[in-house]
């Protein structure tokens, strides 16, 4: 399944990087988008795994009117303070805390995860293991969103994820959109070479089932 999509304005037209996962997030989320199921009820709470500087969960939240409770895991405590800074600007409700993807707690019903950038980032073995979590997590009903850059290098794994997140009842995503820099962040895109003048984005994408019981455990 393919689907890419343009937008041109909102409120993120003028992202940062630091925001640039909070715009997928935002669209790739039932909230955004009806085609996604916009008819879906908000989680409950969101559990942003290896959620860096916390801005796809804090999306999540904001994304289904700020009345999720936001839990982010990083292994890196630096990312766990940014993530903590970030909860606190956005106004989100939410704390952030050390830990590594391979020992996530037993997700609740009502929670969703987001997984935003970081399975690709993973051992082999590390990325099975949360993969399989994941799936099965969301054969029990939990909401999952999967989040990767569109380059193929760094996911050759990426169809074979689909595929069984699909025959999970998801389904899965490509995005490009337009982005204006701020000013500083153009000077530096420059410099290194590149051109961002827009996103792009795969997300799979798994809505809970209304039939869901009882918690997901994932380890
Ligand atoms: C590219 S960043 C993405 C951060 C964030 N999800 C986002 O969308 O901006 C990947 C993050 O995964 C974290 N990470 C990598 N391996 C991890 C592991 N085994 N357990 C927990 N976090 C991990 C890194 O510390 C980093 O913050």
């Amino acid at each position: 399944m393919r689907d890419v999509r343009h937008n041109r304005t909102g409120p993120h037209a003028r992202c940062t990087d630091t925001c640039c996962p909070s715009r997928l997030t935002r669209r790739a989320l039932p909230g955004r988008d009806r085609a996604l199921g916009a008819d879906a009820a908000p989680p409950r709470s969101v559990l942003d795994v290896g959620c860096g500087t916390g801005v796809a969960g804090a999306a999540w939240a904001l994304a289904a009117g700020g009345t999720p409770h936001v839990t982010g895991v990083d292994r890196h405590p630096w990312a766990v303070e940014e993530a903590r800074w970030t909860y606190r600007q956005l106004r989100v409700e939410g704390r952030a805390r050390a830990g590594d993807v391979i020992r996530l707690p037993p997700i609740a019903p009502g929670t969703a995860v987001v997984a935003a950038y970081v399975l690709n980032e993973l051992p082999v073995v590390t990325r099975e293991g949360l993969e399989a979590r994941l799936i099965d997590a969301a054969g029990r009903g939990t909401t999952i969103l999967i989040i990767e850059p569109i380059a193929r290098a760094v996911a050759p794994w990426w169809d074979a994820l689909a595929s069984r997140l699909v025959a999970t009842g998801g389904r899965a995503d490509e995005w490009r959109f337009p982005v204006e820099l701020p000013a500083p962040l153009r000077v530096l895109d420059k410099a290194a070479g590149l051109d961002h003048h827009e996103i792009t984005a795969r997300s799979l994408y798994c809505p809970a089932r209304p039939d869901s019981s009882g918690p997901s455990r994932v380890e």
